[in-house]
């Protein structure tokens, strides 16, 4: 689907007594800012007085997100809607925030998608859609990104990928690919941006409860968004860790899934 770029630009009236008390005023740019995880991220920043630049693909949802943000305590909340998977889309997003988002710290990625697996096994179009939005349309904008903070020698990345492409797993492999690949980049990104002080995070989330789950049996038991939003917060703000866990228990848990021998893994029905 191709939704028609379309900028749209609001400011705080009055500077909100938060914004004020914020220790560290940063500028951060969302992609994917309808997603569950990120509504909450976004909650807390503009808690914090955080200027903030939202893309996402629904103009009205965009315009919804700006005036609750506002009222939150963001300082500016600016909106840009886009079709993230969409390649051709990615020139004019990030010119829209180098010149009119002047100056931003932070980019925060958290678009994705999870098809059903079957369907990503029956048809190709749908395995290649999966990629393009998780892993090729993600490595795309991040080069962007990537280049502008490297030139300005500051900054931080941070993008969302998941604990499922630690292991390829029988029942989720495709998503679980485009997610392990994602993080690869993440990482080769990070040692590149390193000596230029630019901070890359991988953040690996276990199962939370937000619509990309709630289909799925025992969603009411995964982790609470807001819990998740407040690890990523941490992280942004902090200088550790590159790779985010969260909730931190499965930092463990895959640490142990990892050590599972390929022979009995392969078996196993998960
Ligand atoms: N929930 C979990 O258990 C879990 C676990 C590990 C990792 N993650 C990852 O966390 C990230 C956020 O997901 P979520 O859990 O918050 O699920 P979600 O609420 O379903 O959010 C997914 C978001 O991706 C957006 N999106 C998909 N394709 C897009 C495109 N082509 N252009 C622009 N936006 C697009 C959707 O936009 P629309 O609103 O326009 O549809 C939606 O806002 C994803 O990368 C997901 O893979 C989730």
């Amino acid at each position: 689907m191709t939704v028609t770029a379309h900028p749209t630009t609001a400011s705080a009236a009055a500077t909100p007594a938060t914004a004020m008390n914020a220790t560290a005023m940063k500028k951060v740019i969302i992609l994917g800012a309808t997603s569950g995880i990120a509504l909450e991220v976004q909650r807390q920043l503009a808690r914090q007085g955080c200027e903030l630049l939202l893309v996402a693909r629904s103009p009205q949802r965009l315009a919804e997100l700006q005036a609750d943000l506002l009222v939150r305590g963001a300082q500016q909340v600016l909106t840009y809607s886009a079709d993230l998977a969409s390649i051709q889309q990615h020139a004019a997003i990030f010119e829209f925030g180098r010149h009119t988002f002047l100056d931003f710290d932070t980019v925060l990625l958290a678009y994705g998608s999870m098809h059903n697996q079957k369907d990503s096994e029956t048809s190709v179009d749908v395995l290649l859609e999966e990629l393009q939005v998780n892993f090729v349309s993600a490595a795309a904008i991040l080069t962007l990104f990537a280049a502008d903070l490297e030139r300005r020698r500051t900054g931080c990345l941070a993008a969302i990928t998941s604990v499922a492409g630690d292991r390829g797993r029988r029942s989720n492999y495709v998503y679980g690919s485009t997610k392990g690949a994602l993080s690869i980049f993440l990482q080769g990104l990070r040692s590149r941006l390193h000596p230029a002080g630019v901070r890359v995070i991988t953040i690996k989330p276990g199962p939370v409860q937000t619509p990309m789950t709630d289909h799925l049996p025992n969603s009411a038991r995964f982790a609470d968004p807001e819990q998740v939003a407040r690890d990523i917060v941490r992280a942004l703000e902090r200088r550790s860790p590159d790779v985010l866990y969260t909730p931190r228990i499965w930092r463990y848990i895959m640490t142990a899934v990892q050590q599972i021998p390929e022979t009995i893994f392969k078996r196993l029905s998960f």
